[in-house]
């Protein structure tokens, strides 16, 4: 391939990314499997109502149990992204044929891959730190849940319990499953609500700045407003489940908003093109280029590159030779 170059530049720039990628995913893996951050242990009142709902059972046996969550939160902004990135990158193809024509099959598709590959890395990202928030926030906190008296079942006669408003800071006052009441002093945020409202506002996002349809003005609206819906479907079933109060799922949506627009205006600039492949030093003297074979000019000027607007770049760009 004749783009050496540019695509150099590009793995090369690559590498901090790839290393804040791994430190996160490493972190998520430390807060989610293993307690090398021991969570904050609360005190409770005895008889406290707000605590003594009945136990659910573990999350597996929730109507929304886990394993469909990260499924739907893996698979919809996937499918999602692919699908929108392959039919702009067809429609766009179609209509700047003549210019692509001369490049190699590699210049041809790069843009695509790597905007895919930049919008699903981004979102695997904000997936992790989503992850990492709740669970500090979980950790710090050491807020219980709903039925956190029914996993703890403290021994009320030997705690000396009398009357409602006593305070109980006994660390070893359950006589429940440990695992179990370990899991109850972990609420707030609800971290179930916070990766879908991510994931929804993500691909939400996506959809209405990317999509172009020529068809219905609904189809957008409703692609959103379900994939919202979902998103607060799984915060209201935490809360009827008595798995969260509706302070920790607010807390949740919270967090994975706030998360997905940071990302999508911040990070990756409203899904517009990437900045190009060469440093713009080789745009403002043409002479630099000498060395370089001209075939691989085209791929500066790749159709994506222009996508939603910005054409500012490439028409200085062209005005030069
Ligand atoms: C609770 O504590 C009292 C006094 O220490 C003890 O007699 C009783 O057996 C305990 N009850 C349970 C259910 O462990």
């Amino acid at each position: 391939c004749l783009q050496i170059r540019p695509q150099l530049n590009c793995s090369i720039s690559q590498v901090p990314a790839l290393v804040i990628m791994a430190g996160t995913v490493l972190l998520a893996y430390y807060f989610e499997y293993t307690d090398t951050f021991p969570v904050h242990i609360q005190g409770f009142f005895c008889y406290d109502k707000s605590f003594s709902k009945p136990y659910p059972g573990p999350d597996e046996r929730s109507k929304i149990p886990p394993v469909l969550i990260y499924s739907l939160v893996t698979a919809i902004p996937t499918f999602t992204i692919l699908v929108g990135e392959l039919c702009a990158f067809f429609t766009k193809a179609e209509e700047t044929q003549e210019k692509t024509i001369v490049t190699a099959d590699c210049c041809y598709f790069y843009p695509l891959l790597r905007r895919i590959v930049r919008f699903l890395g981004v979102y695997a990202f904000g997936f992790f730190t989503t992850t990492i928030f709740s669970n500090a926030g979980q950790v710090v906190t050491g807020n219980q849940t709903p039925h956190f008296l029914s996993a703890c079942r403290p021994n009320y006669t030997a705690l000396g319990c009398q009357s409602p408003m006593q305070y109980i800071t006994e660390r070893r006052a359950c006589t429940g499953n440990p695992l179990v009441v370990m899991s109850a002093r972990k609420s707030f945020p609800c971290k179930d609500a916070a990766l879908s409202v991510y994931s929804a506002l993500y691909t939400v996002m996506y959809v209405t700045l990317v999509f172009r349809t020529k068809g219905t003005r609904l189809t957008k609206p409703t692609i959103s407003l379900t994939l919202l819906c979902l998103a607060m479907l799984v915060g209201v079933v935490r809360v009827a489940e008595y798995r969260n109060h509706w302070s920790d799922v607010l807390a949740g949506f919270f967090t994975g908003g706030a998360i997905a627009v940071f990302l999508v205006t911040c990070v990756i600039n409203n899904f517009r093109q990437l900045q190009p492949c060469t440093p713009p030093l080789l745009a403002q003297h043409p002479e630099s280029v000498l060395g370089v074979p001209m075939v691989t000019l085209p791929c500066v000027e790749s159709p994506l590159d222009n996508l939603n607007g910005s054409q500012v770049r490439g028409k200085a760009w062209w005005s030069h030779p």
